[in-house]
Formats: structure tokens, C-alpha cells, sequence
């Protein structure tokens, strides 16, 4: 910190900052206008003063000297696009009382087992953006979905080929198949953490009166050969947790709540890239619909039907798996 005489600002004492702070911080505003657009720098006095056609300098000129680069950019980047929001729209006041009173349910509905915010990021297709931006993979490679709730810590870890369905009368299903490299090598010891839903549509954690803990969850692992299977039910389309803010809010859009019906993976190994992904039952009617806007065209994976087998379904789906990014 550079140090400043002291002055007299509005009758109180104040340290009156350096030159160097001064032009630190006056190249830190040339530069946020040159993120916002000069022209929407129309009055230099706005810098000072709130008004509303300078409201976005009048709020990005606070941004301290000391402030993180990188929080910075996305503050500056922040209120200029909330204000344009704001402003093409021109949201009145008992808008604004609404959107607070629906916030505070939001943050109020939250708790250990329920974070309605990552469901309202959800249905409005931020968690997918910043899964896609976070991981974008060559072609080939399996791509990510949308992690959902529901995942546990600590499901039993099982022999190749067990059944994970620990209670249920769905239809039982082999979910098989491999996990290799991007040149098509095998991966030995991928580690496979799989959870679905019952026949009703719902997880073992939404049901602990009814469905036993680890319920249709296990974790895997591949030999040399890379090759997994396992037996479980084949899941069902359910509605995303709809009884809060998040469900009206669908509901007053005209939305429903459902995704199509999906296997959770995560798939991970040493010097790869994890995989947070579903496979997706390809006849399921939510396939263009689905609340969250998880579904990619190469995760829908064709459940079989399986005479021969001694489950009723086969969904077989190859999983390809990226080297690990270097810094
Ligand atoms: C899920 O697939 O488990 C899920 C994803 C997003 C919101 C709710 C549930
Ligand atoms: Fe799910």
C-alpha cells in the first residue's frame, strides 16, 4: 500500500491517496471502461454520482486498487451486464420486491440434503454452461453432464458384475462396457461410481424410510482389459425436487420438472480427466426436454431388450477418457 497524506473530505479526516495510488487506480478504470464500452461513459461526473445512464461506472469505480485481477474482471463484467439486464427490461419495483421475496425462498429452502440455488442454476441452463466451458474434450472423448444432488460418498465398492440394486422390482438391466484412451488403449484400474433411481423415480437419500441406503449406487473398478459391467434396474424419468421457489417458478414458465431417464457415472483414473456424465435411456420422452438440459447426443445409450440374458435389459456404452490437462 502506498502511502498518502491526510486531507479533509466532507469534514472528516481522510488519508488522501498517493499519485502512484491515483494513477494505479485510474488505469484500473480505464481499463474497466474499455471492458463496459466507452460509450456508455457519457458524463464524467456519473463516475462520482449514481445516476442511471452512468450507473455502471458509478458502481465499477468503487472496485479497490487491491482487489483480485481476476475478481475484478468478473465484478466489472458482472454489474455490467445486471444493469443492462435491468435496464432493457426496466424492471419495476414490485418486480424487484418479487425477485428478492423469491431469492429469500430459495436461500431459506436450502439446508444439507436440499441447494435449491444449484437447482435454479439447473433450470436455467447455467450449470450446463459452465460444465461445458469447464470441459470441453476432443472429439471422441465421452463429454460431461450435469453432476445432480444425488450423488454419495462411500458406496460399496463391488466385484465386476455385481448387482447394485439392493432392493426394487424394476426392470433389471446389464449396464456393460469399456473404458479406454483416446488411441483406444484399455484402462487398467478406472475407477466407475454409479448411482440411479428406483422404479418410482426416486434416489435411496430422497427415500430413507423406503429404500435402503446405497440403493442402486456401487463403485467398480477395470482390469487390465478395461472392460466393466454390472447389474442394476433400468431407471426411470422423475421429476427434479419441485415443491420449492425452483418448481414455481417452472410451473409459472410453463415448464415441467421432468428429466429423462439416466444412469450417473463418474468415471476416473490416474493422469485422465474425470468424467461426470449419464447415460440416457434413448426411448425416454423427456430426451428434448429435460429440466436441466443435460442431455447430449452421445450419452444416449440404446437399451436392449435381452432374451438371452438373465437381466430383461443390456445398455451397453464405451467410455473414452482424456489425458489429464497439462499447466
Ligand atoms: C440428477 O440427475 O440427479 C439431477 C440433476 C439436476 C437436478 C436435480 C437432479
Ligand atoms: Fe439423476
Amino acid at each position: 500500500m502506498v502511502a498518502g497524506a491526510v486531507g479533509v473530505i466532507n469534514g472528516k479526516r481522510c488519508k488522501r491517496p498517493s499519485a502512484d495510488a491515483r494513477a494505479e487506480k485510474s488505469s484500473l478504470m480505464s481499463t474497466a471502461l474499455e471492458i463496459i464500452g466507452a460509450s456508455e461513459m457519457t458524463d464524467k461526473s456519473a463516475i462520482d454520482y449514481f445516476t442511471e445512464v452512468g450507473s455502471v461506472e458509478a458502481v465499477n469505480a468503487r472496485t479497490g486498487t487491491d482487489t483480485s485481477p481476476r475478481l475484478a474482471e468478473i465484478m466489472t463484467s458482472l454489474v455490467k451486464h445486471l444493469h443492462a439486464f435491468t435496464k432493457e427490461v426496466e424492471i419495476t419495483q414490485d418486480e424487484w420486491n418479487a425477485a428478492i421475496d423469491f431469492f429469500t425462498r430459495t436461500g431459506h429452502m436450502c439446508d444439507e440434503y436440499r441447494q435449491e440455488f444449484i437447482l435454479l442454476s439447473d433450470v436455467v441452463g447455467l450449470s450446463m454452461l459452465v460444465d461445458a466451458i469447464n470441459s470441453r474434450r476432443p472429439e471422441g472423448a465421452t463429454e460431461n453432464t450435469v453432476m445432480g444432488p444425488f450423488h454419495l460418498e462411500g458406496a460399496p465398492e463391488y466385484e465386476m458384475g455385481a448387482n447394485i440394486t439392493l432392493q426394487g422390482k424394476g426392470e433389471t438391466c446389464t449396464f456393460a462396457g469399456s473404458v479406454r484412451d483416446t488411441q483406444g488403449n484399455a484402462i487398467d484400474g478406472a475407477k466407475i461410481d454409479v448411482w440411479s433411481d428406483s422404479e418410482d423415480g426416486y434416489y435411496d437419500v430422497q427415500q430413507p424410510d423406503i429404500q435402503p441406503l446405497y440403493n442402486n449406487r456401487g463403485v467398480f473398478r477395470t482390469g487390465a482389459d478395461g472392460i466393466y459391467h454390472f447389474k442394476g434396474q433400468k431407471p426411470v424419468s422423475y421429476p427434479i425436487p419441485d415443491d420449492g421457489p425452483v418448481g414455481q417458478l417452472l410451473g409459472h414458465l410453463g415448464r415441467h420438472p421432468n428429466r429423462p431417464a439416466h444412469m450417473h457415472y463418474i468415471v476416473s483414473a490416474p493422469g485422465f480427466q474425470t468424467i461426470v456424465t449419464h447415460t440416457f435411456v434413448d426411448d425416454d420422452q423427456y430426451l428434448t426436454s429435460d429440466a436441466v438440459f443435460g442431455v447430449k447426443e452421445s450419452l444416449i445409450s440404446t437399451f436392449e431388450e435381452n432374451p438371452a440374458g438373465d437381466t430383461k435389459f443390456h445398455a451397453p456404452f464405451d467410455f473414452v477418457l482424456t489425458a489429464e490437462k497439462t499447466a
